[in-house]
């Protein structure tokens, strides 16, 4: 099977607008305070740089970041998430938002927030660019950007097969039948 992108689902200018949104959100929420931002690799990257530059300098923003696995290289969850990259600073009493490019099944991200949990800390919220409402896990995105039909994506950091993570803007992946 191979795939290519399509059509864009979320132009640039699109993007831009709505980080600026939850930017804006995230500062008026933790202005004053320490927030240590925990981005997900290595599909949260993108979004991730460029949140962070919009929140204001008034948040005291301290970065980390996490991996985790469930997809391997295929388009469809393996329904089990690995958490293969941890955290380098202790998080304890600490307020955390994590960061996410898109929560589809809801299983990494419930997963990690559990993980996090246990240490204690301030606080735990979640952001994630993309949110595709197929839930399995009860999890809360406390601040989405985009609600997406059930198709998977790429570019502005997401992959396909770790494809095309640099596209500017969203894209929705096609299969080719050879
Ligand atoms: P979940 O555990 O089913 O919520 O899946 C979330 C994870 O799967 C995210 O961290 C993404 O890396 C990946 N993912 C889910 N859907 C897509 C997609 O359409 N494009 C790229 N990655 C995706
Ligand atoms: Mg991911």
């Amino acid at each position: 099977m191979k795939y290519e992108p399509a059509e864009e689902l979320i132009s640039q200018k699109e993007i831009d607008a709505r980080v600026s949104e939850i930017a804006a959100e995230i500062s008026r929420k933790y202005s004053g305070q320490r927030l240590v931002v925990v981005g997900i690799l290595r599909g949260a990257v993108i979004f991730l740089t460029d949140l962070v530059r919009k929140i204001d300098p008034s948040v005291d923003v301290v970065l980390e970041f996490m991996r985790a696995s469930s997809y391997g290289a295929s388009t469809k969850t393996s329904g089990e998430v690995k958490i293969t990259q941890d955290l380098d600073n202790p998080i304890r009493g600490a307020h955390v938002l994590i960061v996410e490019d898109i929560v589809d099944t809801g299983l990494t991200l419930f997963r990690l927030k559990e993980y996090l949990r246990q240490r204690e800390t301030a606080s735990i919220e979640i952001c994630a660019l993309l949110d595709k409402e197929r839930r399995v896990a009860p999890v809360q995105v406390d601040y989405a950007g985009f609600d997406i039909p059930d198709k998977f994506v790429v570019g502005y950091g997401m992959d396909c097969g770790e494809r095309w993570r640099n596209l500017p803007s969203i894209h929705v992946i096609n299969t080719i039948q050879e």
